[in-house]
């Protein structure tokens, strides 16, 4: 099949590669000319495991190109994703302006039946309000089918080849056929294809968000309640996790969620259920509690010093989670926004972040190129990101760098007897 995704960020270049990977021909439009440049020499913008050697590989096979001609790609395309960002209005809103944009443009160049499809996770009753910018510059066929992306970042490609569920959100019997077929190489093993309503479609994308907040959250607070009782969340978390109905997957408790999607999807969710009149009450308490828990470490950090002006506090992971680069709305920021703020200097290390953490933080923050430059004459270690190569460190090493030996765990790396005997001060969250 013949498909252009327009949008070549994480979801869109993804998308892109990998159906070019199942044998369709791809055009991937940006219109960031720098990215598409950089993509047609085989240089991915982000940091994504296996994404780089797949988009060689289709690239060099001719299935997959990149362009910032919109027009000539929908012409030359059966299938139009729209896989642009849908970032956080002022009123905490999805904003729409990109993804309704790419569909005018698309219905200015179409040439004859098209199914357009959206992507990008947006509210209910986008594909209709989709369908009516197309149908006042058209007079061609199409269809608007709802197809939102529940991938992981670090994890991208496999949830795309071998996702747990691929939802539909189509409304005529053509359209509906067509996805099915696209779709078919990547639901073989038994993936369920659920076709739905438009409008179904939607909302599954931020229920699904939803949930998986409301347990970070939800366990967060167990985290809490676990510190100011004198239990261990470790072992809470594996008797909770261990029943069926509940499952073990998201219920680390740590430092509060970040990223581009869930504390946006979060707030759209309650405000277009606001919009309809419906008070989302427990979604209020999950922002509000992942708002409270990412001030947590430095609360720990100013209960231990006292104060921390003149303190140096050396930091181990930016990412918003591990296998990214992405730093969006990443927990790391408020933490070391908050040290700045009492007066400490801040040393950071991520494996793959420092490039996003440099254009964010500039020279407000010292940056290290492996995990033990960041500790020379820190007064206290934050383990924000829980990266791999974070967890087996030369402890004797790291106190030997280390003006005084204390660390803030904000992911429960280590047991915390153990790390007595290691000679540290050790904090963590949920565990005395
Ligand atoms: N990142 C995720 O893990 C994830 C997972 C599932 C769903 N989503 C959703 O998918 C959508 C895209 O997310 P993302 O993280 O890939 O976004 P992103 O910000 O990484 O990428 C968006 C891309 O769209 C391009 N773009 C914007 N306007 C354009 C236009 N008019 N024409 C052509 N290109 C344009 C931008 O240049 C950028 O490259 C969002 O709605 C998001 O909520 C994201």
């Amino acid at each position: 099949m013949k498909i252009a995704v327009v949008g070549t960020g994480y979801v869109g270049l993804v998308a892109g590669v990998c159906f070019a990977e199942s044998g369709n021909d791809v055009v991937c439009v940006d219109n960031d000319a720098s990215k598409v440049r950089a993509l047609s020499k085989g240089k991915i913008p982000i940091y994504e495991p296996g994404l780089e050697e797949l988009l060689r590989r289709n690239r060099s096979e001719g299935r997959l190109t990149f362009t910032t001609a919109l027009p000539k790609a929908v012409r030359d395309s059966a299938i139009v994703f729209i896989a642009v960002g849908t970032p956080q209005g002022e009123d905490g809103s999805a904003d729409l302006q990109h993804v309704l944009a790419v569909a005018k443009d698309v219905a200015k160049a179409m040439n004859g039946y098209k199914v357009i499809v959206n992507k990008s996770t947006v509210p209910v009753g986008t594909a209709e309000r989709v369908r009516e910018v197309i149908r006042r510059e058209t007079t061609h066929p199409f269809s608007v089918v709802s197809n939102p992306e529940f991938l992981k970042q670090g994890a991208a490609i496999d949830d795309f080849m071998k996702p747990d569920r691929v939802v539909i959100g189509a409304e005529d019997d053509r359209s509906k056929e067509m996805m099915l077929e696209l779709y078919a190489p990547f639901t073989r093993t038994d993936a369920p294809i659920m076709v739905m309503d438009c409008a179904s479609a939607e909302l599954a994308k931020y229920a699904a968000n939803a949930m998986l907040a409301t347990r970070i959250s939800f366990m967060n607070e167990v985290a809490n309640v676990c510190e100011a009782v004198g239990a261990d969340v470790d072992q809470v978390r594996r008797a909770v996790g261990s029943d069926r109905r509940i499952g073990t997957s998201f219920l680390f408790p740590g430092v509060g969620y970040g990223g581009s999607c869930f504390p946006k999807d979060v707030k759209a969710m309650m405000r277009f259920a606001e919009d309809s009149e419906y008070d989302f009450r427990i979604l209020k308490a999950v922002e509000a509690v992942n708002v409270t828990q990412k001030t947590r470490l430095a609360a720990k950090m100013k209960k231990h010093f006292g104060t921390l002006k003149g303190k140096t506090v050396a930091v181990w992971g930016l990412a918003f989670k591990p296998k990214t680069d992405d730093m969006r709305e990443a927990p790391s920021i408020a933490l070391i926004e908050s040290l700045l703020a009492a007066g400490a200097a801040v040393q950071v290390y991520d494996p793959e972040a420092m490039g996003v953490a440099k254009k964010h933080f500039g020279s407000r923050i010292t940056y290290a190129d492996a995990n033990y430059g960041a500790l020379k004459g820190a007064d206290a270690l934050a383990i924000v990101t829980e990266w791999n190569e974070f967890r087996r460190p030369d402890f004797d090493r790291m106190r030997s760098l280390m003006k005084s030996p204390v660390i803030f765990d904000g992911r429960n790396l280590f047991a915390p007897a153990q790390m007595k005997q290691n000679g540290f001060t050790y904090y963590s969250i949920g565990r005395r």
